[in-house]
């Protein structure tokens, strides 16, 4: 499907009530790539509007002022490489600043686009480390 240029027709803004089905639908989209149970609630979440129709969607899940993170990212493949993404991680950088937290942190696949967004593998002052369980 060829994709129309869309950058001035895409609203990204805070989601709705009523929205987490199509959120929802756009992150099973992704089952290799995101979590599929525990996602974040309504009101973490920012989603990208066409037409009325959501094509993507992010949440910021704020742990406290020090930590919130980035999660459920999404894009509708039919709308990808249009800055959605992009605009979607500005929103949650935005309500994070906006809430004085002092870090945001991405647990991703895709370490690559998060790095273009200004995100590092160490801030400086704190490392993440991981132990799996399984
Ligand atoms: C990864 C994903 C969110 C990107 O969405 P998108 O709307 O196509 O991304 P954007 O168009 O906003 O891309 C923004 C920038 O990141 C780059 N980029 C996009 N995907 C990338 C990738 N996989 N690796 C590296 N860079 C990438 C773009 O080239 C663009 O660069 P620019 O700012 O220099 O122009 C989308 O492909 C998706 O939903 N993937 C499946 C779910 C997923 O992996 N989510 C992220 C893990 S939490």
């Amino acid at each position: 499907m060829s994709k129309e240029p869309l950058e001035s027709n895409v609203i990204v803004r805070p989601a709705k009530r009523g929205e987490m089905l199509r959120i929802r639908e756009l992150i099973a989209l992704f089952p290799d790539e995101l979590v599929q149970n525990e996602i974040p609630r309504i009101p973490s979440f920012f989603v990208a509007e066409h037409r009325g129709k959501i094509v993507g969607c992010c949440a910021l899940q704020v742990y406290s002022r020090r930590l919130a993170e980035v999660r459920s990212l999404a894009v509708q493949p039919d709308y990808s490489g249009q800055g959605i993404a992009a605009r979607l991680v500005d929103a949650c950088r935005k309500r994070g600043g906006e809430r004085r937290v002092k870090q945001l942190l991405a647990v991703t696949s895709e370490p690559a686009f998060f790095e273009r967004r200004g995100f590092t593998v160490h801030s400086g002052w704190k490392t993440a480390l991981f132990a799996s369980l399984d």
